[in-house]
């Protein structure tokens, strides 16, 4: 795969730091807009990044690049993707992949027109500790209950605070707890439920922003419930509980982390060999179906994220949103 970074923000450098870790993924270019021109090429120097754009035409003209990397605030994912695609590249863009259902069916409809490969990056489906709960899961008997917990106080919270708008915090520009953590937990339960039956957030509002909030969603035999908090802090942490078993995972569903199993029998931890940085195992996924052009495998993984963008939707429409 040879990529070209879209953005160099946090993410990107995010990103940058998992590359040595990804076989058969080489970064060659980089691109933003003309005032963050030092930056990139600071970014370049340091990450031996050959090729910096400060315009995106240019970028997507390069024929060095096949595929192309998103990872810009929630209210530019669309349009990126989509130049990206019509310009012949395979597209990996950053969650939540779009801001509405229909414009991500557009852009299905592009990538499957084309040929291109088109990939949600939610480290959450692909994480090896999330994998072995997946595997599990018919052990566990009857699901009854699924929880998911993703508390984390924002670095930006003061200035959201102070009166400044990070994108992160500006529903206007596909922000908010939900749209930014709470995506995680969508996919982590939908990824195990399918589409729930029906869907309520309610959202703790400062200045008309949800800081936090709890979401429910309800299934005809199973509930679950996704907590999200950019303004406060506590451990995350999932439940998947059967009646037979449970599966406790101790961490936020982006990172995942160390899993538990617990029957009637007792408790044991559940080993899971998985790489430290969490950008990896999807990275790798990504090059592997980008190099073997996997069709299935894309359009599994865009049935998934459909369904989990779709959820997102019926919970911003639960609160007039
Ligand atoms: N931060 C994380 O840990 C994290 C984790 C997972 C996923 N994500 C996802 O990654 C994406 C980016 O988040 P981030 O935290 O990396 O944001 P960020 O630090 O604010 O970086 C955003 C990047 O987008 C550029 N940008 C902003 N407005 C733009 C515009 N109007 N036109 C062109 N470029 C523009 C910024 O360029 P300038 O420098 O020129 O402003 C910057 O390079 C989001 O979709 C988020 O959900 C973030």
């Amino acid at each position: 795969m040879r990529l070209a970074l879209l953005g160099s923000g946090m993410i990107v450098r995010d990103l940058l730091s998992a590359v040595a870790d990804v076989p058969g993924l080489t970064v060659v270019a980089i691109q933003g807009r003309p005032a963050s021109q030092d930056r990139l090429e600071e970014l370049a120097q340091a990450h031996g990044i050959p090729k910096v754009y400060t315009d995106l035409g240019s970028c997507l003209a390069d024929p060095e690049v096949d595929t192309v990397y998103v990872g810009l605030p929630n209210d530019l994912h669309h349009a990126a993707s989509r130049a990206a695609l019509e310009a012949g590249k395979h597209v990996v863009c950053e969650k939540p992949f779009t801001s509405t259902v229909a414009e991500l069916e557009e852009l299905t409809r592009i990538a499957a027109a084309r040929g291109l490969m088109l990939l949600e990056a939610i480290t959450t489906v692909h994480h090896r500790a999330y994998r072995e709960i997946v595997r599990r899961l018919p052990s566990l008997g009857r699901l009854r209950l699924v929880e998911c917990v993703y508390s984390q106080r924002s670095s930006r919270y003061d200035a959201f605070r102070a009166g400044e708008v990070h994108a992160a915090f500006d529903p206007g520009r596909g922000g908010g707890a939900l749209r930014d953590l709470g995506i995680y937990g969508i996919h982590f339960v939908v990824g195990l439920l399918g589409e729930p039956d029906s869907v309520s957030y309610h959202p703790t509002l400062e200045r008309g922003v949800d800081t936090s909030g709890v979401l429910v969603l309800s299934y005809a035999q199973t509930q679950a419930v996704v907590v999200c908090a950019k303004d406060s802090h506590a451990s995350s942490h999932a439940a998947v509980q059967g009646d037979e078993a449970t599966i406790e995972m101790h961490g936020a569903p982006n990172t995942c982390g160390p899993l538990v199993l617990t029957t009637p029998a007792g408790s044991r931890p559940l080993e899971v060999e998985t790489h430290p940085h969490r950008m990896v195992d999807e990275f790798r996924e990504f090059v592997r179906i980008v190099a073997e052009g996997d069709v299935s495998a894309r359009d599994r993984l865009l049935a998934h994220s459909s369904a989990a963008l779709r959820t997102l939707e019926r919970a911003t429409d639960s609160v007039g949103w």
